[in-house]
């Protein structure tokens, strides 16, 4: 096949930065990485930039439930989630903030050429308000009993027991999720963008691209029910950017998210000059642009999107890719089964190719969700790599090593295997570039049946016992070794860690059309196992690390309905304080924790008894400074399993964080174990 090179920029959706990466998150980073991998490896110029999408109410609530500037918290969030991808080998040119400059910029430039169209209208509309935190209380925050059937406790926009959907103004007893308070209507200006314009553009859009089926039906569906006028604007106090000439109404956390794929874009031509920002968004670009989403979030991406470009007089983009959401072990991801595993509990315990081959194996061009059942991936990753793939080279690269040299035969006469995996190239390519991996997996998997059909065939084990064979015995090992690099050529853009301790293994560098060369008379270095087989017990360590987790920390998700909630508990009755064991406690011990870069290893005595735990301080105190102190802890905290041990309690502190945090310190005259009432 000849390649001519293309122009490609790619994004995945971009994460919220009020939580942690978990597994579900990573399908669509990694399908995204994989993509982007083949095209490089194929020698096409293909750019990959995400960013934290920054803004909006749950993430400016949470800081102010943790008590640090938003700045500061997606700024340690950002840290945190560009650990996990990079961990997980998702290799992005750039990583940016929808909190940034360039995004601003991008989002003002937009905004204005949309208001100069005549796209953007306003209106006075009715919202809830909660009078004490002097805030309007978006949907997820408003909480009550359902209209319909009465139902305690509902969000604003939909019922959990009956399925209704209303809106907020309509529950029962209705009150603010954030304060408590009884929220009252007030009236507000806001800013809207005239999504009906652009109907004809879209539906023009639609039939350019080849969109998946699933996203046309969709599509259809909205054109039918006729689309709608878009809010864009929030009044303040939010976090977000300011809207030009409108004191005190922000751009809505939606409009700028997208405008942050070009954010990061923008900063990363800047920042590195690798690619000249116009040619790849000016209306009449030659380059493709691909988004990667979820399927929650097709609606911003196949309407608002598409039309937002437009009316600014930028291109659309080439296509939207939605997958399916992940489920794990047949179900919706579960807090309590141990089964919402973040991304670094995943890393802590099992290598990422794994999961990427996994997903791999399960994923197509199609919207299905894909199911992590844990005993099928850790058989499959087992069968597949292990026992398909690097069999093939641990049954021939030791006779290479022993009785050869180290040193691949020059010559091979047998080559109709090597040419039956050299033709599968081109249809491994189109699935890859289709999105349809697990055709790809599939039929690379088939190719390593036949490899390893053919060592078992020709036995070199037996042969190699007669000298007169030794030659044979040569030509055969190299033949495997040869149709073993072939599959690991393919299989680079999905398991790139493997691939790269394989490429050092054989010494080589790979692209894809090395498919096409063979190695002969080639130094190969000494086998070393190339990839461990995965464990139940692994798994399993992993599960009740993410049950620990889950019971200590709350973790935050969002589910996109409208705006990512997480609705701080607003107040807990006697009976839920009296469940509360806090006791006056020694520092009898405290030492730093090999690895960890937040924790201290304290030894607590409670008068008499000892406790572990784990707590991180490390950043205001040094070990020695607390010994002997008295302090204050949870005593009844289930034990919680982390990576260096168990932690068998908390102590209690107060501050915003970093150097600024202290731990309590009872006066004289108490006692370690004394109860704290
Ligand atoms: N911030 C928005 C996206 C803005 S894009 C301009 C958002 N963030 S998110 O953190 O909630 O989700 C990030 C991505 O992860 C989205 O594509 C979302 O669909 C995806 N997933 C979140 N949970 C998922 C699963 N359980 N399974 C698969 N993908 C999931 O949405
Ligand atoms: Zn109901």
């Amino acid at each position: 096949m000849s390649v001519t090179s293309r122009k490609i920029l790619v994004t995945n959706a971009l994460p919220y930065a009020n939580g942690p990466i978990h597994i579900g998150h990573m399908l669509g980073y990694i399908q995204a990485d994989i993509w982007v991998r083949f095209q490089k490896l194929r020698g096409h110029e293909c750019h990959y930039v995400c960013a934290d999408d920054a803004h909006g109410t749950p993430i400016m609530l949470k800081a102010q439930q943790l008590g640090i500037a938003p700045e500061q918290m997606i700024a340690d969030m950002q840290q945190a989630h560009q650990a996990d991808f990079a961990d997980f080998q998702v290799a992005f040119d750039n990583y940016h903030s929808t909190h940034s400059d360039e995004n601003r910029a991008c989002a003002e430039l937009i905004y204005k050429r949309l208001r100069s169209a005549g796209h953007i209208k306003t209106k006075t509309i009715e919202q809830l308000y909660d009078p004490e935190r002097k805030m309007f209380l978006p949907d997820r925050f408003v909480k009550g009993d359902c209209p319909k059937c009465g139902a305690t406790d509902q969000y604003g926009d939909n019922c959990d027991v009956c399925g209704a959907t209303y809106s907020p103004t309509e529950l029962k007893n209705p009150r603010s999720a954030v304060s408590g308070a009884t929220p009252e209507l007030r009236e507000s200006e806001h800013y809207f963008f005239d999504l009906p314009a652009f109907e004809h553009m879209l539906k023009a859009w639609t039939r350019s691209g080849s969109l998946q089926d699933e996203m046309a039906n969709k599509l259809n569906e909205w054109f039918e029910a006729g689309l709608q006028q878009w809010d864009i604007s929030r009044d303040a106090p939010y976090f977000g950017f300011e809207i030009p000439d409108a004191p005190g109404k922000y751009f809505y956390v939606w409009l700028d998210a997208p405008i942050g794929y070009m954010g990061s874009f923008k900063n990363y031509c800047e920042r590195t000059g690798a690619a000249d920002f116009d040619s790849f968004w000016q209306p009449d670009s030659n380059a493709e642009l691909y988004h990667f989403i979820g399927k929650d979030i097709i609606y911003f991406h196949s309407l608002f999107w598409p039309a937002m470009l437009h009316g600014a007089n930028f291109r659309q983009p080439t296509n939207v890719w939605a997958h399916g959401f992940i489920t794990v072990n047949g179900t919706k991801m579960s807090k309590s089964k141990g089964t919402f595993i973040m991304a670094r509990t995943y890393l802590d315990h099992l290598d990422p190719d794994y999961l990427r081959y996994y997903f791999a194996a399960k994923l197509s061009s199609r919207i299905d969700d894909l199911d992590l059942n844990l005993t099928d991936f850790a058989q499959r990753v087992n069968a597949d790599l292990v026992g398909k793939v690097v069999n093939i080279a641990s049954r021939c690269a030791s006779f290479i090593s022993k009785k050869f040299a180290g040193r691949l035969a020059a010559q091979l006469h047998d080559t109709s295997l090597l040419d039956e995996f050299e033709a599968a190239a081109d249809g491994i390519a189109q699935a890859f570039e289709q999105r349809e991996f697990s055709r790809a997996m599939r039929d690379i998997m088939a190719l390593a049946d036949k490899a390893n059909g053919y060592i078992a065939d020709k036995e070199p084990w037996q042969a190699i016992k007669d000298p007169a064979r030794a030659a044979e015995v040569h030509e055969v090992c190299s033949i495997g070794i040869n149709l073993f690099r072939i599959l690991m050529v393919y299989l680079t853009p999905v398991v790139p860690q493997l691939s790269a301790r394989v490429q050092d293994f054989l010494q080589d560098q790979f692209v894809w059309d090395s498919y096409k060369t063979r190695l002969l008379d080639h130094p190969i270095k000494p086998f070393k196992a190339l990839l461990q087989r995965v464990e139940m017990t692994q798994v399993d360590a992993m599960i009740e690390d993410s049950k620990a987790l889950n019971n200590a920390a709350p973790v935050t998700t969002s589910d996109n309905s409208e705006l990512a909630a997480d609705p701080l508990s607003a107040e807990i009755n006697y009976d839920d304080f009296a469940k509360i064991d806090l006791r006056v406690v020694r520092i009898v011990h405290a030492e730093h924790v090999d690895g960890a870069e937040k924790l201290l290893k304290l030894t607590l005595d409670l008068g008499g008894e000892s406790r572990q735990v784990f707590a991180g301080i490390k950043s205001a105190y040094q070990p020695e400074q607390l010994i002997g102190q008295l302090t204050v802890m949870v005593a009844n905290l289930a034990p919680r399993k982390m990576r260096f041990g168990v932690s068998e309690g908390m102590v209690l502190a107060a501050g915003p964080g970093g150097s600024e945090l202290y731990i309590l310190n009872p006066q004289d005259g108490a006692k370690a174990g004394m109860r704290v009432k």
